[in-house]
C-alpha cells in the first residue's frame, strides 16, 4: 500500500530503549509501539552478540520530511534527491515503522560503507528474525525507486519478513504476489 498523508501520525508512538547515535531528545527516536518493541529486542541481541547498532532517525512527520527532501534538492539536485529521500508524504519515516540504524565503527553515518560493516552484516543477516527487512537493497534499484541503503530497516513482523528474506523479494514485490 503506498502511505501517502499529510497529516498522518500514528497514536502509539514510543521512544524505545536502545542506543541512539546522539544525545538529547527528538521526535526522531519515536517509533511505533510493536516496532520499538521489536527494535529493543533486536539492538538487545545484537549488543549479546557483541555487535553495537546505534538508532539514528525513526519518525518523521510530515513537515520535517519537507525540510529534507528541499535540503537534498539544494545540496544535490532533484535527480539524485529522488533517488535519495522520499517526497514528503511517501517516507516510511512518517509510519513510524521504520528506523535508519549505524554503529560507532561507520561512526554513525548512514552510507554505503555500513553495509560493509560488522554491524551492517549482522543486521542484513539477521532483523528478518526480528520483523524487520532492509528495505531499499542493493541491486533492487530499479524496483524500489531507491539508491541501496542497508540503514534503513522497516518493520513487517516476523513472519512476513522471514518469509521475504526466504524468497529474495523486496517489499515492492511481496505485495505485487499477494495481490495478483
Ligand atoms: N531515504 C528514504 C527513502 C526516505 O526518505 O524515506
Ligand atoms: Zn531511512
Amino acid at each position: 500500500m503506498l502511505f501517502r498523508s499529510i497529516g498522518y501520525r500514528a497514536d502509539d508512538l514510543v521512544k524505545p530503549n536502545v542506543t541512539f547515535s546522539f544525545i538529547g531528545e527528538h521526535e526522531k527516536q519515536l517509533m511505533r509501539k510493536e516496532a520499538a518493541e521489536a527494535l529493543e529486542k533486536m539492538f538487545a541481541e545484537a549488543n549479546e552478540e557483541g555487535v553495537q547498532l546505534a538508532a539514528v532517525s525513526g519518525f518523521r512527520s510530515y513537515e520535517r520530511q519537507v525540510q529534507l527532501y528541499n535540503a537534498e534538492i539544494e545540496a544535490s539536485g532533484i535527480e539524485y534527491a529522488q533517488q535519495s529521500v522520499a517526497e514528503p508524504g511517501k517516507s516510511e519515516h512518517q509510519t513510524g515503522l521504520t528506523m535508519d540504524v549505524s554503529s560507532a565503527e561507520n561512526n554513525y553515518q548512514l552510507n554505503e560503507d555500513f553495509g560493509s560493516t560488522t554491524a551492517g552484516q549482522w543486521l542484513a543477516q539477521n532483523s528478518a528474525e526480528y520483523g524487520f527487512i532492509i528495505r531499499y537493497p542493493k541491486g533492487d534499484e530499479k524496483t524500489t525507486g531507491y539508491m541501496y541503503e542497508p540503514w534503513h530497516i522497516r518493520y513487517v513482523g516476523k513472519a512476513y519478513a522471514t518469509d521475504m528474506k526466504k524468497r529474495g523479494l523486496t517489499f515492492e514485490e511481496y505485495i505485487q504476489l499477494a495481490t495478483e
